[in-house]
């Protein structure tokens, strides 16, 4: 057995764990970013997209758990639909996240943080029936949609186009299409027989 000590090459590739250090930035901080927009306006976009994203990551793994815990006779189609709007809003808080960053801003990310600032109230950790699940959603995309309506006219008012368009064209209408497919679940309509009140001289 080899019992040599580790070489000189062997020492630079090995992996240096266990690394500390402070923090290169604070959040709620903009750092200069050379897209010609002014740092105020850099920062009021910066803020309001960590809003936004804390509610999206909120809304996004409540699919996620509306997915996995669904249950009755429309299993099936809702357990397809909420996972289809889990990958959605997972691409719009990468759109996000991102355009905070390249505004010079710090994204949130931890769930414990997230839990912290969001606005979309918190639901029991057990299972709840289908019409109680949709309601969340809706009540949570309304949330969204109303704060993004605002925060659109703002970054149009401060003229960051950019982060306009990201709200407007991605944000608020993947959600309105999505408050439309989850929506109609909860149309109390016959599923056999037409409205016999109809009949009825
Ligand atoms: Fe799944």
């Amino acid at each position: 057995m080899n019992t040599s000590p580790p070489t000189k090459v062997t020492r630079i590739a090995a992996p240096l764990t266990g690394q500390h250090g402070h923090e290169i930035q604070a959040f709620g901080s903009v750092v200069p970013m050379p897209i010609a927009l002014a740092e105020d306006t850099r920062r009021t976009s910066a803020d309001n997209l960590n809003q936004l994203l804390a509610d999206t990551i909120t809304l996004r793994d409540l699919y996620k758990k509306h997915h996995w815990q669904v249950s009755g006779p429309t299993f099936y189609p809702l357990h397809l639909l909420f996972d289809k709007h889990f990958g959605e809003q997972n691409e719009l808080v990468d759109l996000i996240a991102e355009r905070i960053m390249l505004l010079g801003g710090v994204s949130i990310a931890m769930s414990a943080d997230v839990a912290e600032m969001t606005l979309i109230p918190r639901p029991p950790r057990g299972r709840e029936e289908v019409p109680v699940q949709i309601s969340r959603l809706l009540h949570a995309h309304e949330i969204v949609l109303e704060e993004a309506r605002a925060m659109a006219r703002k970054a149009a008012e401060e003229g960051d186009d950019g982060t306009n368009d990201l709200l407007v064209s991605n944000v608020i209408r993947t959600n309105e299409m999505q408050v439309w497919f989850v929506a109609e679940h909860v149309v109390d309509g016959p599923l056999v027989h037409a409205d016999r009140q109809a009949d009825k001289p």
